[in-house]
């Protein structure tokens, strides 16, 4: 199986380079180890872009989406809100199925234009995205070609160089008969590939041209399904609410503006997975469909983006590694009227660049009109429903009516949609790689994981200093009473600074011992993760401190 792939043939990429990826092996290797991720069905040799979460991971990613469930739905606190909000709000949760009618997917436009371009390298068998291979113009010996440098490779590499030089059969010595034309560019500005040389390919021309790769995973449902019995797993959540707009409407209270919230599994064929669990082909959602009337989207549009910033400073992300980023026009997908992402400088991304983490969309009324009247195209500023060559809907709506009805305007509409889309497992690889440090502690190295403390797996493990003296009585009563409550570890193995450091390595933020001391005074030692501060406290307070020490800021 695939290894876990940073870039391509990393052996011959630059220094820089080379200590990014080996920061990243690092912490591949710890994930693995301290089991918080394994390759899926790795026994078997893996799945390339399926992974799955151990004891430590599958409480970390829990945490991020319990986290993101309360800050944004449950315990989203409407009547603070209103005070800095544009008004007053509901949120609630919905849960809707994986497998949807195939004409959900139809009029979103999932189904004629979810894809990527693809081509594939007759030589080394490799498959690309057609937007991910870069390259530069080279002349030499009266020819010029482009070469491709490896995915992730940068201007000026070392690599691609020795691959024009090999091409053009030049020594090094001779680099400088390479005229190199321009900076690096997408291979989507290139119309002749036979003048390609492609990423892991000696010789010109071995790409294919560009083809059409729906990402949606299909499947059959019912024993006898033919072709006409074809569904989709679904590459979003988000459809999944739009479908239910008018039920929740209809049964619950809400009035506009309001956000139904979803958290699940999404599926999409990547052509190339990678960069652990960045680009996975199964990951995980969370979706708020938010909506509004039209003529309050632009400002309620700003408040998400604010919003769900902050809140991902507020769980520990370094200012300096996150930012908001503004689409280009054409960067737009094919629904949105204005898109910002929330991006986080990976550690294995080149420096300077960033990946998505969230993306925050005014869809405006754009999947409820597909919905009611059929799939949607645009037609200079206007969207109309797309026709066959008989005039007819190409795809057609549900017919029913998802217009929303304001009981007190009286005013009829459909309303308008704001939509932060973040994904579970990129949030969960970046509280990994932001918490992930090395710190030079009385001579030695110490491994930690500064998560914040309401995203750690554990949040306090229990020692008893010795074992005996009564010291693990005490201390698995006190283990007994806070596991009521909270996540935490009991250990008794091993010499108390071998036992802290085990607990460094997994981000368990608190440290409680049991000591001589505490069969005198009733006593605890709480120590401190980051700062390695001890304390003494009352062994009768120790919940009430770790109830305070984990509350959430309001965000
Ligand atoms: N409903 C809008 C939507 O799905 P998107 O930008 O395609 O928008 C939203 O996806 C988020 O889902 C992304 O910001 C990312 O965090 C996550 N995501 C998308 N594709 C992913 C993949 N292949 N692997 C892991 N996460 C992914």
């Amino acid at each position: 199986m695939d290894q876990v792939v940073f870039h391509a043939g990393h052996a011959k990429i630059c220094k820089v380079e080379k200590e990014r990826v080996m920061e990243m092996e690092k912490l591949v290797s710890l994930c693995k180890r301290r089991g918080f991720l394994f390759q899926s069905s790795e026994i078997y040799g893996g799945l390339n872009g399926f992974w799955d979460y151990g004891p430590l991971g599958v409480e970390l990613k829990r945490n991020i989406k319990e986290a993101w469930w309360r800050d944004m739905v449950s315990g989203h606190n409407e009547l603070v809100l209103a005070e800095e909000a544009p008004s007053l709000f509901h949120m609630v949760g919905l849960d809707s199925s994986i497998i949807m009618h195939p004409q959900v997917w139809k009029c979103s436009g999932h189904y004629d234009l979810f894809h990527d371009f693809m081509v594939d390298c007759k030589e080394s068998k490799k498959r690309y995205r057609h937007d991910q291979i870069r390259g530069r113009w080279v002349t030499s010996r009266g020819a010029e070609i482009f070469v491709a440098t490896q995915v992730g490779g940068e201007e000026g590499d070392k690599e691609t160089e020795q691959r024009a030089l090999k091409y053009f059969n030049l020594r090094s010595k001779q680099a400088e008969e390479l005229a190199w034309n321009g900076p690096l560019v997408s291979l989507t500005t290139v119309a002749d590939f036979s003048k390609v040389l492609a990423p892991e390919a000696k010789t010109l021309g071995t790409l294919t041209a560009p083809r059409e790769f729906n990402l949606m995973f299909k499947t059959i449902v019912g024993a006898l399904g033919g072709e006409e019995d074809a569904a989709f797993l679904r590459p979003e959540t988000a459809q999944g609410i739009f479908v239910n707009f008018k039920n929740v409407v209809d049964s619950s209270r809400v009035k506009i503006p309001f956000g139904i919230a979803q958290v699940g599994k999404s599926f999409r064929n990547e052509i190339t997975p990678r960069n652990f669990t960045f680009r996975s082909r199964e990951f995980e959602q969370m979706e708020i469909e938010f909506f509004c009337h039209p003529a309050d989207s632009p400002k309620w549009y700003q408040y998400w983006r604010d919003r769900r910033f902050r809140w991902y400073l507020q769980l520990g992300l370094a200012s300096s590694r996150l930012r908001l980023r503004d689409h280009d026009k054409d960067e737009l997908s094919h629904y949105s009227c204005g898109t910002a992402d929330i991006e986080y400088a990976f550690p294995f991304l080149p420096p300077g660049e960033f990946g998505e983490l969230e993306g925050i969309a005014h869809r405006g009324d754009f999947d409820l009109r597909s919905h009611m009247e059929g799939k949607l195209v645009r037609q200079g500023e206007q969207l109309v429903v797309e026709s066959d060559e008989h005039g007819k809907p190409r795809h057609r709506g549900s017919g029913k009516d998802l217009k929303y009805f304001n009981d007190q305007t009286r005013e009829r509409f459909i309303p308008h949609v704001i939509e932060p889309s973040a994904g579970a497992d990129r949030g969960t690889l970046a509280f990994l790689c932001e918490a992930y440090q090395e710190e030079q502690v009385e001579g030695e190295t110490r491994l930690v994981m500064k998560f914040h403390p309401r995203i750690a797996p554990v949040k306090a493990a229990i020692f008893p200093l010795v074992n005996r003296d009564g010291m693990p009585e005490k201390a698995q009563a006190l283990y007994g009473e806070l596991k009521k409550e909270f996540a935490v570890f009991f250990d008794d193995g091993g010499a108390i600074g071998r036992r802290y450091r085990r607990q460094d390595e997994i981000g368990t933020p608190v440290g409680i011992t049991i000591d001589g001391q505490t069969l005198q005074d009733s006593t605890v030692t709480w120590r401190d993760r980051d700062t390695l501060q001890q304390k003494r406290l009352p062994i009768s307070q120790v919940k009430e401190e770790l109830r305070a020490f984990l509350a959430p800021a309001q965000s």
